[in-house]
């Protein structure tokens, strides 16, 4: 089992000071867990405040979206070294959010991760079918083409700076939570995947995160999974109290408390 790797995308919520009060109670829940991989994505506001707060800590920084040139006149846009430049090492990049509200193509997705990789981004691409595709039974052939267009070029030495979130927008901010085994039948594919494009030894070492609706009652049986090594957490992120009982529950029980390393 890898180490697990647990992001909150905090969304378009929290202002620097409501920010600040949110990290500091994260910080002083989570300090005594040592084995579970820890990212806060908190809105580009917060990103420089919250970079200081977490210095020192084992959290670490990521955004929730970038362009992907490095400078220029893209009017409100911000670019991979800007964030490399304020303490991030992760972005989150083609949420269904960017896709359904602003329009975001994968061709669009694969430019903006070709620019995170360049700049040593961890890009985390989130990938997953809309309610009417999983009626249609047309979830796999959906993720499929995300998968391939999104990640198209990237070589197998860049494939393992890339975090995949398997998101299905249904179980985005509904509270229905994909199951267990609907997680981890397209975890596996998802897997498979990777392992025919990349060769078995690295498909494996890439991470996979499930998001939509994980909560603190359901992250111990989503983990308990194979193929699931992590998540990506919305609004159960932003409650300080849900996020550190999630992080908490994300490990196997003898390894809950274990003493820092
Ligand atoms: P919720 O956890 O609020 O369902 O959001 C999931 C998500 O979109 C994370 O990126």
């Amino acid at each position: 089992m890898k180490r697990p790797l647990i992001v909150g995308n905090w969304k378009m919520f929290k202002t620097i000071p409501e920010a600040i009060n949110l990290i500091n109670i994260i910080k002083a829940g989570i300090h005594k867990i040592a084995d579970c991989d820890i990212v806060v994505c908190p809105p580009f506001t917060a990103l420089a405040a919250l970079s200081e707060a977490i210095r020192d800590t084992k959290i670490e920084l990521g955004a929730q979206d970038m362009h992907f040139e490095t400078e220029g006149a893209f009017t409100g846009a911000i670019s991979p070294l800007m964030l490399k430049d304020v303490g991030c090492r992760y972005v989150i990049l083609g949420h269904s959010e960017r896709r359904q509200h602003f329009k975001e193509t994968d061709e669009l997705i694969n430019k903006k991760m070709m620019a995170a990789l360049k700049y040593n981004l961890v890009g985390i691409l989130c990938i997953g079918e809309t309610l009417e595709e999983r009626e249609a039974r047309r979830a796999f052939e959906v993720v499929k083409q995300q998968f391939d267009q999104s990640l198209k070029n990237l070589s197998a030495e860049e494939i393992e700076r890339v975090v995949i979130a398997y998101e299905p927008v249904w179980a985005i901010g509904t509270g229905r939570t994909a199951t267990p085994e609907q997680t981890e039948q397209m975890h596996s594919y998802i897997r498979r995947l990777l392992n025919e494009h990349y060769g078995d030894s690295i498909g494996e070492r890439v991470y996979i995160l499930y998001g939509g609706s994980v909560k603190p009652d359901n992250i111990a049986q989503l983990m308990g999974k194979p193929n699931v090594d992590g998540a990506l957490v919305g609004g159960a992120s932003i409650k300080a109290e849900s996020f550190i009982q999630i992080v908490t529950n994300a490990l196997p029980q003898e390894l809950q408390d274990s003493p820092k390393r």
